[in-house]
């Protein structure tokens, strides 16, 4: 009997066969380098199972292409790169990795803010380029975290974890989600630094626009670690260039790869290319999650990381 065809999308932080059972074929891309659309759709061809990344993009087209499918297991906790209504109605599952990257992402966030709001940038810049010519009082000041507001925008586990961390700063937490704590422009008025956690949707896409930008603190400080397109980035480049706000620390970005060129040689700006969940430890729990939700329904189980309903 033929095996089912699991395609694995991306090189893993393991080795996928340390985890599936020789009962299945494996066709793996083993780059770090996304798999080019045209070769994807090919590939997924006769495929029972895809584990993709937030870079592939299952919409019609792919699930067309793909009609044997059965599950599409998410290596990561967002989504957004998948049409899971299109899923559903097909009978495909969609599985995602939640919890193992809580707490890389909530460290990564903090590795921002203290990036930002100690000018760790500018400093490891005038180091390595020769310029320190030794302490100085008014070197590269930054800003105390301590007594400050941190904002959090979407309150969810990454979210909540990074509040935890607060209290170590002593910093006063507020948070705006769909569910409750303060609102949208009380978080923007009243926060010296405010933080991204929700999950990209329709109506969380540019939700920090021109507005919402200036409607921050003058001199405020804003961190995204969530997804690229919640933030308007050529908004943020206009209102860093007229010096409202202090300063931006972005993980990901609304066309990644591309990074907005308007934010690439600025000084008060910090970027990352999407590290949050990017611990050894961490990869590797979320290539066994999603790993074992392909086996499981496969052997025609439910998988427990279901993101949608199939029948
Ligand atoms: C996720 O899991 O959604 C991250 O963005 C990638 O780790």
């Amino acid at each position: 009997m033929q095996k089912p065809l699991v395609f694995i999308a991306r090189r893993l932080a393991l080795d996928p066969r340390q985890v599936i059972g020789a009962g299945v074929e494996i066709s793996l891309h083993d780059l770090e380098t996304a798999v080019p659309r045209a070769e994807l759709l090919r590939r997924v061809h006769g495929a029972s199972a895809l584990l993709a990344t937030l870079a592939d993009k299952v919409d019609a087209e792919l699930l067309d292409a793909a009609p044997r499918l059965r599950i599409v297991a998410n290596h990561a906790v967002g989504y957004d790169n998948v049409d899971v209504p299109d899923c559903t109605a097909r009978g495909v599952w969609v599985t995602n990795t939640p919890d193992v990257l809580t707490d890389a992402t909530a460290d990564l966030t903090w590795a921002l803010i203290l990036a930002l709001a100690r000018r760790l940038r500018e400093g490891e810049q005038v180091l390595r380029s020769g310029k320190f010519a030794g302490w100085a009082p008014t070197m590269l000041v930054g800003r105390d975290l301590r007594g400050r507001t941190l904002g959090i925008f979407g309150y969810g586990r990454i979210g909540r974890a990074v509040a935890r961390r607060a209290e170590g700063f002593g910093m006063r937490v507020l948070f705006n989600t769909r569910g409750g704590g303060v609102s949208f422009d009380e978080l923007l008025e009243q926060s010296d630094i405010i933080s991204i956690h929700a999950p990209l949707t329709e109506e969380t896409r540019h939700a920090f626009g021109p507005a919402e930008l200036l409607r921050m603190k003058r001199g405020a400080l804003l961190i995204n670690t969530a997804r690229g397109p919640l933030v308007d980035e050529a908004a943020l480049v206009a209102v860093l260039e007229a010096g409202h706000l202090g300063g931006a620390a972005l993980d990901v970005f609304e066309n990644e790869p591309a990074v907005h060129r308007g934010l690439v040689g600025r000084d008060d700006v910090v970027l990352l290319p999407h590290l949050g969940s990017a611990t050894q430890e961490t990869r590797q729990a979320m290539a066994q999650i999603a790993l074992s939700e392909v086996e499981r329904v496969l052997r025609g189980e439910r998988p427990l990381h279901a993101v949608n309903e199939v029948r």
